[in-house]
């Protein structure tokens, strides 16, 4: 069975009461179960991780690198100039894809750019938590083919 890390970065343990209208109204909680259960359909062994703090981001992808096979990271904002997350990701062996639940190209300019896109396998923005869900779909694609 792959063992895969779904890593939430900051702001996203506040998901249903944080700006609903752009990131849903779902509790974080409820949409770590609908992981959780796409996770079991997949046939993953998953660990769900989340963090306000970019040590503990870094700190979590350095230890995936020798006991998971993938990766789904929503980085929240960090996702825009954390080049330490990039760097650790860059470092590291495993597929990471890239998760958005909303779609950052059309929204503030600052929000266009991802520091992380070119060090991850791919990017899902735009489909609120179905993003995650389509990124455990690709990464099944990627480890399992
Ligand atoms: C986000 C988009 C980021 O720009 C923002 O800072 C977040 C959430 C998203 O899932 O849409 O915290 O990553």
């Amino acid at each position: 069975m792959k063992k895969i890390l779904v890593m939430h970065g900051p702001n996203l343990d506040l998901l249903g009461e944080r700006e609903p209208g752009v990131y849903g109204s779902d509790s974080f909680e409820s949409v770590n179960n609908e992981i959780a259960e796409h996770c079991k359909q997949l046939g993953f062994d998953c660990e769900i991780f989340q963090s306000n703090s970019e040590g503990e981001l870094i700190d979590k992808l350095h230890q995936a690198r020798t006991c998971k096979d993938g990766i789904v990271l929503n980085a929240g904002a960090y996702t825009h100039y954390s080049y330490a997350i990039r760097d650790a990701i860059a470092a590291i062996k495993i597929p990471v894809v890239e998760v958005h639940l909303s779609n950052i190209h059309a929204r503030e300019e600052f929000r266009h750019t991802s520091v992380i896109a070119p060090v991850c396998r791919g990017q899902i923005a735009g489909f609120g938590k179905n993003s995650y869900f389509l990124a455990l779909q690709a990464l099944k694609t990627i480890l399992e083919g």
